[in-house]
């Protein structure tokens, strides 16, 4: 299968030296890439700002806010089969971003805020018999907001993380998630290193596939 996964956070900035952004490291995203690849498959994996390596054999596209994300997404979504989208997008970016760094004594205390596009949705047009997968980081028990997300973005199956569990979420070695799917089946993993859930999400993409 020809895979896009999009890893990491996004940053919206606020003037050259400050930005909004979120927790999200892109080791879910990038274990997720590494496991692909070691399946056999081709992947493009759009990253945000993070720190990490590129994954041997990846191709690899480097954006820092969610509208360039988006606009990556939809570049590469048509030549790929399948999209994994592991990324933290923020969900809103500051309405100006100033060219030159803002002086303490002009701030308000007042950040008017836009919301940003949501990447899934905006591409479900795009989607034809390619297949969907979302994440859904939760604060508590994820599996009904998940699913909602599942409905609401036109999902195959989301990967759900309680990302207040031990071990499990942002910038960890490990994760504790459920695979959920439209039927209402799902499975539930046991806490275990970013790259075996990558493992299990890949294989169970695989059998969305071909079953
Ligand atoms: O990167 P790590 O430090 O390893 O952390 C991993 C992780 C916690 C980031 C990862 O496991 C995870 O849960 N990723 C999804 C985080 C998230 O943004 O979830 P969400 O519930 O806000 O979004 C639901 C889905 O919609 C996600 O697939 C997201 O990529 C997508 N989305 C969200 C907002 C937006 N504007 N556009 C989107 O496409």
């Amino acid at each position: 299968m020809k895979i896009l996964i999009t890893a990491g956070p996004t940053r919206e900035p606020l003037d050259p030296v400050r930005f909004i952004s979120n927790r999200s490291t892109g080791k879910m995203g990038f274990a997720l890439a590494s496991a692909a690849l070691a399946a056999g498959h081709e992947v493009t994996l759009i990253a945000g700002p993070v720190t990490l390596p590129t994954p041997e054999g990846a191709r690899r596209v480097d954006v820092v806010t969610a509208l360039e994300m988006l606009e990556a997404v939809r570049r590469e979504l048509p030549a790929c089969d399948v999209y994994i989208s592991c990324a933290a997008v923020a969900d809103w970016r500051p309405e100006t971003c100033s060219p030159e760094k803002l002086k303490k004594a002009r701030m308000t205390g007042v950040l008017r805020l836009v919301p940003n596009p949501d990447i899934l949705r905006t591409v479900l047009p795009l989607k034809g018999d390619r297949l969907f997968v979302g994440f859904a980081a939760e604060t508590g028990e994820p599996t009904a907001e998940a699913q909602r997300k599942m409905r609401d973005k036109g999902l195959d199956m989301i990967v759900a993380n309680d990302v207040t569990q031990p071990g499990a979420g942002f910038a960890t070695e490990t994760n504790r998630v459920t695979l959920l799917f439209p039927d209402g089946t799902r499975r539930d993993l046991p806490l275990m290193p970013k790259r075996e859930v990558g493992t299990a999400v890949i294989e169970a993409v695989g059998r969305l596939r071909r079953p």
